[in-house]
């Protein structure tokens, strides 16, 4: 039984200040959420500590948007797996198309993070997806498939969530079809040979396809940008209802 996970990544956005307003208004909401799905949000580096102590005694997990694969070392700008491990982080985000496009992250360094993520106790969510132009040329799938394969290279199924993010629905509010969205998420589950394997859709997901896209058959939860925000459209997502 595969257990949806529900995540929302917030990017460069939130203060401390901003993301203790935000929990103290989410958190009621997400009193009454069914114990059938995890509740995962990733701040920014500098919200970590706040968020965990917020998160304390809830049902919302952390998830870092990056890591490194050293514990420690001159690598100015990154973020250690030791460092992460102070603040109970779970779950850790790489090879989101923004890194990837706009700092040229290669599929090996984001196996690195990866493989990094889960020998430090973390669940990867690994994002894959294609780009407008790839799409156009009848290329998704094999793009796609380069980043499973390369990326998740030497990577434990069961310690691992892979994102499917189709680049041209991130923040275009353009979502994918659920019916297609699903098509891929199955392609991959069979690429990785995993039946258990939790697949999330990720691209413009918001309070009004969420039900639709949690109903489909190989979508096991979310990646949810601009919609993960607010309160309220966050805690509507959280509380999807599939019948
Ligand atoms: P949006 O939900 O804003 O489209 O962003 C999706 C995303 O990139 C989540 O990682």
């Amino acid at each position: 039984m595969r257990r949806p996970v529900i995540a929302g990544n917030w990017k460069m956005h939130m203060t401390c200040a901003q993301a203790r307003e935000f929990m103290g208004a989410f958190l009621p909401l997400v009193a009454d959420t069914p114990n059938d799905r995890d509740l995962v949000l990733a701040p920014p580096f500098t919200a970590i500590s706040t968020m965990a102590r917020l998160c304390e005694d809830s049902s919302v997990a952390l998830a870092s948007q990056n890591v490194h694969w050293e514990r420690e070392g001159a690598f100015t700008g990154e973020i250690s797996p030791s460092m992460l491990q102070e603040h109970d982080v779970n779950y850790t985000i790489v090879g989101h198309s923004e890194p990837r496009k706009y700092f040229s992250e290669s599929d090996e360094q984001i196996n690195n993070r990866a493989l990094s993520s889960q020998a430090n106790g973390f669940i990867p969510i690994v994002c894959v997806g294609e780009s407008d132009e790839q799409r156009e040329r009848g290329e998704a799938e094999r793009v796609i498939r380069r980043q499973i394969e390369q990326g998740l290279e030497g990577l434990d199924a069961d310690q691992l969530v892979v994102a499917y993010e189709p680049i041209w629905a991130i923040g275009t509010g353009k979502t994918c079809e659920a019916t297609e969205a699903n098509r891929i998420c199955g392609l991959i589950r069979s690429w990785v040979g995993s039946p258990d394997l939790v697949i999330q859709y990720g691209g413009s997901v918001k309070p009004g396809n969420i039900d639709e896209l949690m109903a489909m058959s190989d979508i096991d939860g979310v990646l949810v940008g601009g919609a993960s925000l607010k309160p309220d459209s966050f805690a509507r997502i959280a509380n999807y209802q599939t019948v």
